[in-house]
């Protein structure tokens, strides 16, 4: 539909054309129409992910370079796409953008000639907004001129931005801005692949197919395992919205950049794949390892990607973090993913019968990263490590007894602590083939020093179809052993078939081996509980639950009172922490979060299995009641938060816990120095473009130290707030930034700004997204996280202004600027 934008006419004449050519021959040299465009998820490369701004001509032509020695051209990678910064600040006296000549000395028509030479395609990247996301020229509002001048120098595929968007946060105004530039694209008559990037804020799945080939479903990405589980866990069930020339697009890649485990980046391109993502490549080919270049280039999965039917595989259970997805795919075949996002070994199993796989005695399953074949009677099933996923092709098949019957190694082990204690591995051989295996037989190799012997029989002669082996052993882990997750590697042997054929099937379990907190007295938040369940969603450190989502909360809020630190609970919670009996002391405050009333509730502390303190019942409004409970001799602390009915905002509000020998003013850990808490007016704090209007004021409004804050207001979105320091402020030994912040919209997207140095150069991070409307929050900018132009490093101890960027305008409340 989208194609024929703009030339209805000629788009109609050729689908007739195509109609009739069965009963006459087609006209002489008729070109043939133009391929759809995004038919299948786009393939290619963009360098924010791994250079941000750092981006120039080179960098481009060599990629594309890239594109083909590695051999990612010939497995369907194709476009390779420049991200923000490739401009000047300011556009030409002709009002056209002007590409950067530092950064692009022939400018972006030369590297698309370049890049065409290859056989590939050029990518660039735009803001409907005034300006991009890194401040250079935003296309609201010269739609036109942008888009005709990126068709003049050839290029193929649009990324659309929206920071500094001017926009009243309504779906018709997204819906406008993209579809300005949708017309200004078709108007250049240039077939350009329309990229929609406004990171899923007005639901774009339900308005943007018709104007976008993809579109943003979440916030930015970055290289770590919480943020692709969240991203997967919020593009997952929007599988329905997807179809060719329409995909749900859940950001670039990281694979590569090093943030990541292999088996974590196998997830990424596992899950891509599977729901039919659109793969952008976002790290360094020039330097990208054999084993980065082997998880891109996995055909198998690339095949799945790309299948000509562009469905979206489709979640078919999702349970205590472990998902199952069913692709169907063009030649009758389906994938079926086994996702494991939980912290251990587990078993992800599905009945044939659930997916779309049409009724057979038996189905052949082949291992896309792998390629081992084996055979299931109904039961898809295997025991997948933490975080990682096993994708199978699968189709009927007629005769088993030729392939090799699919057995599962599971296992589970709780924690263990050094010492005469010991632990218990449970181990679970499951034959899910047609047909009995024999003389199977499971060894567990634990490491030096470690013993492991089975407490029941680790043998059976027979395992018929569907039926499990389980063992328990009996494993003891040396009392000097320290803290630290330890892999146990389980064999299972067998033989098969009529020829009693001999096999293996391998695992491995990570044990995790827990000591006691060190000496201190700390913010228990910064402690990683042992194991944590909830209500809804994860626990939430140093915020309030929020929703089902990770990081989606508040700052925690008692009966009004603000507190940045603390866990953020439900009812139904208990989390346990290993002490060993070297603490002595945790003090916390409890109550029910003004987020959502409910209750009541009752918090306990549990020292082992007695009760060190409980509140009693705490009803909503109440304000935050003390608890103070003695751990002395303690091994296991737990607190558990209850009420009639589960799903109440509990919050454990400054919790702090005392560790070891230590005096009772110690300083609480990790130490933090106030940098501004406006409590003795604005401190200085303006508004960095002033002609724009805007005020800046103490108010006792919002405050979260003291009894002020800093109170914002701007009429038109998008400005800075801050001050230039008289006297350079010296960081020297922080690790981070941080301050409290209430904002107004859902949607507001902010910066932090650092000046360095005598030149005061900008370095700049953050650009994060507000999910719940008039919602607060602690803002953390990790120094090592913030990035600086090029030249100019983020010197700590020289540090001349700090600014905040918001992007919405109305009012924005902050306080207690920090360094930590
Ligand atoms: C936004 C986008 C990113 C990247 C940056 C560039 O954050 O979501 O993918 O393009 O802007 O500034």
């Amino acid at each position: 539909m989208m194609r024929n934008r703009g030339r209805p006419v000629a788009a109609l004449v050729s689908s007739l054309a195509l109609c009739w050519s069965f009963l006459t021959p087609p006209a002489a040299q008729a070109a043939p129409p133009p391929p759809p465009l995004a038919a299948t998820p786009p393939m290619g490369f963009n360098n924010w992910n791994a250079f941000g701004c750092d981006v120039n001509e080179t960098l481009i032509k060599e990629t594309a370079d890239a594109f083909v020695s590695t051999g990612l051209k010939d497995a369907g990678y194709r476009y390779v796409n420049i991200d923000d910064c490739w401009s000047l600040r300011e556009r030409g006296p002709d009002g056209r953008l002007v590409p950067d000549p530092a950064k692009f000395p022939n400018g972006i028509k030369g590297v698309a000639d370049y890049v065409h030479g290859k056989g590939l395609k050029l990518g660039i990247y735009g803001d409907a907004g005034t300006k991009t996301c890194a401040g250079y020229p935003g296309s609201l509002g010269h739609e036109e001129l942008d888009a005709q001048t990126w068709a003049d120098w050839g290029i193929d595929y649009l990324k659309y931005d929206n920071c500094n968007n001017q926009s009243d946060g309504s779906q018709e105004d997204y819906v406008r801005r993209y579809t300005a530039m949708r017309q200004a694209l078709d108007r250049t008559g240039r077939s350009i692949v329309y990229s929609i990037c406004e990171w899923g804020t007005s639901r774009p799945w339900t308005w943007a197919k018709g104007i976008g080939h993809l579109w943003r479903t979440t916030g930015d990405i970055s290289d770590n395992w919480a943020s692709l589980r969240s991203i997967i866990r919020q593009n997952a069930p929007l599988a329905p919205y997807a179809g060719p020339g329409h995909w749900n697009d859940p950001d670039m890649m990281e694979i590569g950049n090093g943030g990541m485990t292999a088996t974590e980046y196998r997830t990424h391109m596992s899950m891509w794949a599977m729901m039919a993502a659109p793969l952008i490549i976002g790290t360094d080919l020039r330097t990208a390892s054999a084993e980065t270049l082997a998880i891109l280039g996995n055909r198998e999965l690339i095949a799945i990607d790309q299948d000509r039917l562009g469905v979206q595989g489709a979640v078919v259970s999702d349970e205590n973090g472990l998902m199952v997805l069913d692709k169907p795919l063009a030649n009758g075949d389906r994938a079926i993913a086994l996702y494991n996002s939980t912290d251990t070994l587990a078993t992800v199993s599905v009945a044939t019968g659930e997916t779309g796989l049409r009724d057979a005695g038996a189905y052949r399953l082949t291992d896309a990263w792998t390629g081992a074949t084996t055979q299931v009677k109904s039961t898809i099933s295997a025991a997948v490590p933490a975080h990682g996923t096993v994708v199978y092709r699968v189709r009927p098949l007629r005769d088993p007894t030729t392939v090799a019957p699919a057995v599962a190694l599971g296992a589970t082990l709780a924690t263990l602590v050094p010492g005469p204690a010991g632990g218990t591995l449970t181990t679970a051989v499951t034959n899910r083939g047609v047909g009995t295996i024999r003389d199977v037989a499971v060894t567990a190799d634990a490491p030096e020093g470690w013993t492991a012997t089975p407490a029941t029989p680790a043998r059976r002669s027979r395992l018929a179809t569907d039926a499990t082996l389980e063992t328990a052993w009996r494993i003891d882990v040396p009392a000097s052993t320290p803290a630290g997750r330890y892999p146990i590697d389980l064999t299972a042997s067998y033989r098969w078939g009529p020829t009693h054929h001999p096999a293996t099937t391998s695992s491995q379990i990570i044990a995790t081996v827990v000591t006691a907190p060190e000496d201190g007295r700390r913010h228990l938040s910064t402690i990683s509980p042992v194991t944590s369940v909830n209500a809804t969603g994860p626990v939430e450190p140093d915020q309030s639950n929020g929703g089902p989502l990770e990081n989606d909360g508040n700052l925690i809020t008692i009966g009004g009172q603000v507190h940045t630190r603390g866990l953020g609970t439900t009812t139904g919670s208990e989390l346990r922490y290993y002490l060993g009996g070297r603490c002595s002391r945790l003090v916390t405050d409890v109550g029910i979060d003004d987020e959502a009333p409910g209750g009541p509730a009752t918090f306990t502390v549990y020292a082992d299995d007695t009760v060190a303190a409980t509140s009693g019942p705490v009803t909503a409004g109440e304000a935050p009641k003390p608890l103070t409970a003695d751990l002395t001799g303690t091994a296991w602390l737990r607190l558990v938060a209850e009420s009639a009915t589960t799903g109440t905002h509990a919050d454990w509000a400054s919790p702090v816990l005392t560790c070891g020998d230590v005096p009772d003013d110690s300083p609480v850990l990790p130490e933090s120095r106030t940098l501004f808490s406006f409590e003795s007016g604005t401190e200085d704090f303006t508004i960095a473009n002033p002609g724009d209007g805007g005020t800046v004021a103490q108010s006792p409004l919002f405050h979260t130290e003291g009894t002020n804050g800093l109170k914002v207001s701007t009429p038109v979105a998008g400005n800075w707030f801050g001050r230039p320091l008289a006297t350079p402020l010296d960081l020297t030994g922080a690790t981070m930034l941080k301050f409290d912040l209430k904002a107004g919209d859902a949607g507001t997207v902010g910066e932090i700004a650092i000046q360095v140095g005598e030149g005061f150069s900008w370095c700049q991070g953050g650009l994060w997204t507000w999910t719940n409307a008039h919602s607060s929050r602690t803002i953390t900018e990790r120094f090592d996280q913030i990035s600086c132009p090029t030249g100019i490093t983020l010197d700590r101890s020289d540090i001349r202004a700090v600014w905040v960027f918001l992007n919405t305008g109305g009012e924005v409340f902050i306080d207690n600027i920090r360094a930590e």
